[in-house]
This record gives C-alpha cells, sequence and structure tokens, in this order.
C-alpha cells in the first residue's frame, strides 16, 4: 500500500463529501483561479473559454463545499476522439481518489458525446501523473520529443471507451 492509498483510505473512513459535476458557467472565474494555483505556466483563460463555448460537457469541476478544489479538461477533436488537456486538483485534496472520480465523469462526457477513443499528452517526468493515468487504463503509445515549450518530451497515452 502506497501514501496515496492509505490517504484514500481515511478519506473514505471520514465519508468525504466531495461533490463532482459539470462546471457551470458563473464558475468560469474560480476555475481559472484554481487553475492558477495548479499550473501557474497554464492559466490561459481566452482559450478555455471559447473550448467552453464550444463543448460546456468537457469542464468538470469538484467542490468542496462549494469552492472548487479540482477539474478536468476535455474536447472533442476528430470524429469519434476525445482528449484530455488538463485534469488537477489542489495539493491537499489529492490522493483521494478526486482525480479518478473526475476523469471518470470527463469520460463518461466524452463517450454520451461519441468519442470511443481518448488521447492525452504527459510530461515524462510527471510520474505521478502518468501512474495515475495508467491506473485509469491509459497505455503510453509513443514519445513525443520537445513536446512541451520548455523542450521537454512528452508520452502519448490513449484509451479505448
Ligand atoms: C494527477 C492528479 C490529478 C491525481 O489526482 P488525485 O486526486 O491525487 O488522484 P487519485 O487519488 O484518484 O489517485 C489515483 C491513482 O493515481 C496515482 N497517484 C496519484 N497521486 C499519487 C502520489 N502522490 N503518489 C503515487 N501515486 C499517485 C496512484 O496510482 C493512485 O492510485 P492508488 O490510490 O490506488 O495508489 C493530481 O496528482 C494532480 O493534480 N497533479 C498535479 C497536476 C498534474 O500533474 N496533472 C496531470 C497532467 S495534466
Amino acid at each position: 500500500m502506497n501514501l496515496c492509498s492509505i490517504l484514500k483510505y481515511t478519506a473514505s473512513i471520514f465519508h468525504d463529501v466531495i461533490k463532482i459535476r459539470n462546471m457551470e458557467s458563473r464558475e468560469f472565474l474560480e476555475l481559472m483561479e484554481c487553475m492558477q494555483r495548479i499550473f501557474p505556466e497554464r492559466a490561459n483563460s481566452n482559450l478555455f473559454l471559447e473550448l467552453y463555448e464550444i463543448f460546456p460537457e468537457g469542464f468538470v469541476v469538484a467542490l468542496d463545499d462549494g469552492k472548487i478544489i479540482g477539474f478536468a479538461i476535455g474536447i472533442l477533436s476528430d470524429e469519434g476522439k476525445g482528449r484530455i488537456l488538463l485534469i488537477g486538483v489542489d495539493e491537499n485534496y489529492r490522493c483521494r481518489g478526486i482525480g479518478t472520480r473526475l476523469l471518470k465523469k470527463l469520460l463518461m462526457n466524452l463517450r454520451s458525446s461519441g468519442a470511443v477513443e481518448i488521447e492525452l499528452e504527459v510530461r515524462v517526468s510527471n510520474k505521478r501523473a502518468i501512474e495515475f493515468y495508467q491506473k485509469n487504463g491509459f497505455i503510453k503509445i509513443r514519445r513525443v520529443s520537445g513536446f512541451y515549450e520548455d523542450g521537454e518530451d512528452g508520452y502519448v497515452m490513449v484509451k479505448k471507451l
């Protein structure tokens, strides 16, 4: 049992009451604040606002007492294909199964909209996220050299729904 599993077990004893649901448009600014905390380099609100207008079901949030503490964002790309863009959980809330619940809800939304295969990219150094995606059924299919702006390589991972 790793540290993450122990924390998850503890959270289940204390009946975690974290809600997972689609984001409402009035919560967009709060989502951006949460994104800024977790991914300071990625919070481009104009891009995400455009994506939200095209496919609102691609925005799923986790709430603790009404406050956004995690999110998952995905889009429909090609015919039958979905793409996970970002998933993040505030540091104090990690290892309680919230990331898994966010991902499951987002995958359900993508599947309901016609996706049969989901793709994502992850930094090769992000071992925690790679393990997280593997636990959730994604497999690495290739490594892309210099995928990220700072030159780091990325793995492409896929899952069939
Ligand atoms: C990746 C992330 C979203 C996972 O969220 P989470 O709520 O902590 O994940 P879960 O509690 O659902 O964990 C599921 C599995 O992921 C792996 N995992 C998650 N955090 C881990 C940690 N700290 N150490 C080891 N494994 C970990 C484990 O395999 C875990 O399964 P287990 O509990 O059976 O051991 C979260 O760590 C995060 O926000 N990271 C920073 C942002 C990021 O890197 N996002 C991914 C790229 S977009």
